[in-house]
C-alpha cells in the first residue's frame, strides 16, 4: 500500500529552520551550548532499581558496588545519567520508599563511602548519578515520626497528619490509601489518626510546616554537595491534602483492595505543591541539578502546570500519558507525542519503570517481541525529549509474575491478590549472562531470576548483531551523534497513516526520517522525498528487511527505518 502525501514538507523545514534554537531553549539553570540546552537535554537517563542490579557481596540483593562494576557497560550501552531508586536506610516494607534517615545509605546496599565511589567512577565516565527523593512521606521508623508519635506535644508532632477521629473506631475521614484500606491509621498511645496516602508504615509529612519545608530543601543540599546531579522526586501530587478534611467522592465499584473507587479530589493534587516545587528548584537550580517528577497527569495541561510558568518548576515531569499507550497504534503513539510536543516544557518519555509492566510484553504479540523491541526502542530514543531506560529494556527482559501469592514480595501484590499481583513481575534481577543466576548474584536473588534469562542477557546479545541490546546501543550511538536526534524539532509527516508512525527530526535544513511499522504486515510508503527538495534518504539504522530507494521507504513488519535525507 502507498500513502501519499498531501503537502509538501519544504514549508514546513523552513518554518522549523526559523525557529528551531528558539523553541528547544528553557529559562533557568546554566545553559551548556550554544542552543540554549542544559545538560540533561542531551543526556539518555538509565533507571537502576538497585536490589536487583548487581549484587556484589552474594547475598541475593544489589548493591552500590554492584552498581559500579556494572560502570563500564552502562557507559558502553550509551548512558548519560543513572537514577537509582532509593537506597536510604529504611525498613524497606516498600523496598527503600519508606527512608527512615535521608542522609545515609542502607548497609544493605553499602556505605556513604561505596556511594562517594560510585559517583566518582561515574564522573570518570561522564555519567551523573540521579537519586529518588521520597518527599511525601518518611517510613514509621524515621526519628522525626518516633518522636511525632511519642506524645502529643513533642517537638515534631506537627510534622506529620494528626487528626482526632469522628468517633470511636472512626476515622476523621474516608480518604482511602492508593495501598488499600483507610488512609488513617490510629495510635492508641495519643488517641489520634495519623494520615498515610501509601502504607500505614509510610506517614504523610505535613508540607504546611515550615520547618519541614526547610529539613527537606537541606537534605536534597545534603547530596548536591555530594555530588548528586539531581532528585527523581516521587510522589509530588499527593504532597498536600485540604486542611478542612473533605470527604472524596466515591463510587460504588470496589478496587482490588476492597475499598470503593475514590476520585482523589481532596488529597492529590492540590496548588500548594507547586510551591513547594518552586523551592525545590530554586535549591537545585544553585547546583546546576535537575529535578524529574513523578507526575501522573490527566492531560499536557496538567503536565504544563509541573513544568511551572516560566519554567521554574520541574526541569523533567514525566509524560506517563504516553504509557497509556498499551497496544502498538501508530494514531495513538501520534495523538501523545503531538500532544506533550505542544508543551510548555522538553518532553520526558519512559515506556516502563519499576512500578509499570515491562515494555517487551505490553506492546509483544508473542510472535514478533524481539522486532517490537527494537520498534519500541527505536521510537523513544529518537523523539524529541529526554528518555529515560528502564534497567533490563535493553536486553528484552520480560515482566513474569509471582505464580503464588505466597511468593509475592510486594505488600500489595499479597494483599490484592489475585486481582492486583503487585509489581515483583517488572522488578526481577538483571540478567547479565546465561550462567544460574544469570550472573546477577552468587546467593540466592531476592526475587527468582526468569527463566528467559538463558536467551535473553547481556553477555550474550553483546555477541550479538541482531540482538536487541545491540540495537538498543546503535540508536543510542546515533543519537548521540546525529544533531538532528539530538537538537531538531519533531515534524509529524503522512498524519492519516494507521500503520507506519512516521516524522522528520528537523534542525536548520538538515532533517532525519524516522519511519516505524507498527503493524503485522509489510508497508511501503512513497515520502515523495524528491519532491521535498531532496535526492533521498540515507540510511542511518534499520531492521533487517527495510531499507529505502529513491521517494519508497519499504518497511518489513514491525520494521525500522531511520536516514538522513541528503540532497
Ligand atoms: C512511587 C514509587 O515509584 C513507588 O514504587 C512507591 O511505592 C510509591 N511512590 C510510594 O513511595
Ligand atoms: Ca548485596
Amino acid at each position: 500500500m502507498i500513502h501519499m502525501r498531501p503537502n509538501s514538507w519544504v514549508s514546513v523545514i523552513a518554518a522549523s529552520f526559523l525557529i528551531a534554537p528558539f523553541a528547544l531553549a528553557q529559562t533557568g539553570g546554566k545553559t551548556i551550548d550554544a542552543q540554549g540546552h542544559h545538560w540533561w537535554q542531551h543526556a539518555v537517563f538509565y533507571e537502576v532499581y538497585p536490589r536487583s542490579f548487581a549484587d556484589s557481596n552474594n547475598d541475593g540483593i544489589g548493591d552500590l558496588n554492584g552498581i559500579t562494576s556494572k560502570l563500564d557497560y552502562l557507559k558502553g550501552l550509551g548512558i548519560d545519567a543513572i537514577w537509582i531508586t532509593p537506597c536510604f536506610p529504611s525498613p524497606q516494607v516498600d523496598f527503600g520508599y519508606d527512608v527512615s534517615d535521608y542522609e545515609a545509605i542502607d548497609p544493605m546496599y553499602g556505605t556513604l563511602a561505596d556511594f562517594d565511589r560510585l559517583v566518582a567512577e561515574a564522573k570518570k565516565r561522564e555519567i551523573r548519578v540521579i537519586l529518588d527523593f521520597v518527599v511525601n512521606h518518611t517510613s514509621d521508623q524515621h526519628p522525626w515520626f518516633l518522636d511525632s508519635k511519642s506524645s502529643r506535644t513533642s517537638a515534631h508532632r506537627d510534622w506529620y497528619i494528626w487528626r482526632d477521629g469522628k468517633g470511636k473506631g472512626q476515622p476523621p475521614n474516608n480518604w482511602t490509601s492508593t495501598f488499600g484500606g483507610s488512609a488513617w491509621e490510629f495510635d492508641p498511645k495519643t488517641n489520634q489518626y495519623y494520615y498515610h496516602y501509601f502504607y500505614k508504615q509510610q506517614p504523610d509529612l505535613n508540607w504546611r510546616n515550615p520547618a519541614v519545608q526547610k529539613a527537606m530543601l537541606d537534605v536534597t543540599r545534603w547530596w548536591y554537595k555530594r555530588g548528586v546531579a539531581g532528585m527523581r522526586l516521587d510522589a509530588v501530587d499527593t504532597l498536600f491534602e485540604d486542611p478542612n478534611l473533605t470527604d472524596n467522592p466515591s463510587r460504588q465499584e470496589k478496587n482490588a483492595f476492597g475499598d470503593l473507587l475514590q476520585e482523589h479530589k481532596y488529597n492529590t493534587k492540590l496548588p500548594e505543591v507547586h510551591e513547594a516545587l518552586r523551592d525545590l528548584r530554586k535549591v537545585a537550580d544553585e547546583y546546576n541539578s535537575v529535578l524529574i517528577g513523578e507526575t501522573w497527569t490527566a492531560n499536557i495541561g496538567e503536565l504544563n502546570e509541573y513544568y511551572g510558568k516560566g519554567n521554574n518548576e520541574l526541569q523533567m515531569p514525566m509524560d506517563f500519558l504516553f504509557t497509556t499507550v498499551n497496544k502498538l497504534s501508530a494514531p495513538e503513539f501520534r495523538k501523545q507525542i503531538a500532544a506533550i510536543n505542544s508543551a510548555a516544557g522538553w518532553p520526558t518519555f519512559v515506556i516502563s519503570n519499576h512500578d509499570i509492566a515491562r515494555s517487551f510484553d505490553r506492546y509483544g504479540d508473542g510472535q514478533h517481541n524481539d522486532q517490537i523491541a527494537k520498534l519500541m526502542a527505536a521510537l523513544y530514543l529518537t523523539l524529541r525529549g529526554t528518555p529515560i531506560l528502564y534497567y533490563g529494556e535493553e536486553i528484552g527482559m520480560k515482566t513474569t509474575m509471582p505464580a503464588r501469592r505466597e511468593d509475592v514480595k510486594d505488600p500489595i501484590g499479597r494483599s490484592g491478590w489475585p486481582k492486583e499481583k503487585g509489581r515483583d513481575g517488572e522488578r526481577t534481577p538483571m540478567q547479565w549472562d546465561g550462567s544460574n543466576n544469570a550472573g546477577f548474584s552468587k546467593g540466592t536473588p531476592w526475587l527468582t531470576v526468569p527463566a528467559t534469562a538463558k536467551i535473553y542477557n547481556v553477555a550474550d546479545e553483546s555477541n550479538d548483531p541482531n540482538s536487541i541490546l545491540t540495537f538498543y546501543k546503535n540508536v543510542l550511538k546515533l543519537r548521540h551523534t546525529n544533531r538532528e536526534l539530538r537538537e531538531g524539532n519533531y515534524v509529524p509527516l503522512n498524519q492519516n497513516d494507521p500503520n507506519v508512525l512516521s516524522y522528520l527530526r528537523v534542525y536548520g535544513d538538515q532533517a532525519v526520517l524516522v519511519a516505524l511499522n507498527m503493524s503485522g504486515s509489510a508497508q511501503t510508503v512513497d515520502f515523495k522525498i524528491s519532491k521535498n527538495g531532496f535526492a533521498s534518504a540515507k540510511g542511518l539504522l534499520a531492521t533487517n528487511n527495510s531499507s529505502a530507494r529513491g521517494d519508497i521507504v519499504k518497511l518489513e513488519p514491525y520494521g525500522v527505518f531511520i536516514g538522513q535525507l541528503v540532497r
